[in-house]
């Protein structure tokens, strides 16, 4: 089946954010995803609502949200304000992990949950049933154009077995160093969804290359 893909507008020219996400609005990206940073969760700051309140009114695909910020559950009514279709919060960042994933549903979003390079797929034991989608940071966050973490592919290929083994539906997101090789890799060990930033933005033809991504 082919991946979804979900481009990263935070590798776009931001002082021409409209045409780039015309750009997406005309090419066969899913999703559009969203990367929110607070300078404290993680060492950068990306952007924030008063931006993305513009973006969202121009995007004609479902936004993708990704929060790289501490205490994620005190947004959850500005994301649900943009529209948003799913609202990733970082597994590090929540210890209420479990309370959040159900404000999340509540407020008629879909729950994801992020785990960082250095976490292990087993935490995800026992929220697995209750999540719409894992994302597997393939980087560490914080920056887009990074090297893709190698061991990322097995994490794929245990979040696919941990999902078969509790009937969990989750699908399975990477983030971080996606492009035509890695990409590759990452859908034949079991990713449903490629977010990639650099890969797509930094391309001479952009909605080539997000064409290209969807046929691996
Ligand atoms: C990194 C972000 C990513 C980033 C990916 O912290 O979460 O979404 O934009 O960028 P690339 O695809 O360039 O690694
Ligand atoms: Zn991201």
């Amino acid at each position: 089946m082919k991946p979804m893909i979900s481009p990263s507008i935070l590798s776009a020219d931001f002082a021409y954010l409209a045409k780039d996400v015309e750009m997406l609005n005309r090419s066969e990206a899913d999703w559009v995803h969203i990367d929110i940073m607070d300078g404290v969760f993680v060492p950068n700051i990306s952007f924030g609502f008063p931006v993305l309140k513009y973006v969202a009114k121009l995007s004609e695909k479902p936004l993708d949200v990704h929060l790289m910020i501490v205490q994620p559950e005190k947004f959850i009514q500005e994301v649900k304000a943009l529209g948003a279709h799913v609202m990733n919060v970082h597994y590090e960042a929540c210890p209420h992990l479990h309370r959040v994933v159900q404000q999340i549903r509540e407020a008629g979003m879909q729950p994801a949950v992020t785990i960082n390079p250095a976490t292990p797929v087993a935490m995800l034991q026992d929220i697995i049933c209750d999540v719409y989608m894992v994302l597997i940071m393939s980087v560490n966050p914080g920056f887009g154009g990074q090297k893709f973490i190698e061991h990322s592919v097995e994490k794929v290929r245990e979040l696919r077995a941990l999902i078969e083994r509790t009937g969990s539906k989750a699908l399975i997101e990477v983030d971080g160093g996606v492009n035509l090789e890695t990409g590759a890799r990452l859908v034949a060990a079991g990713a449903d969804v490629l977010v990639a930033g650099n890969a797509v933005f930094a391309a001479e033809n952009p909605e080539e290359m997000i064409h290209r991504l969807k046929e691996l």
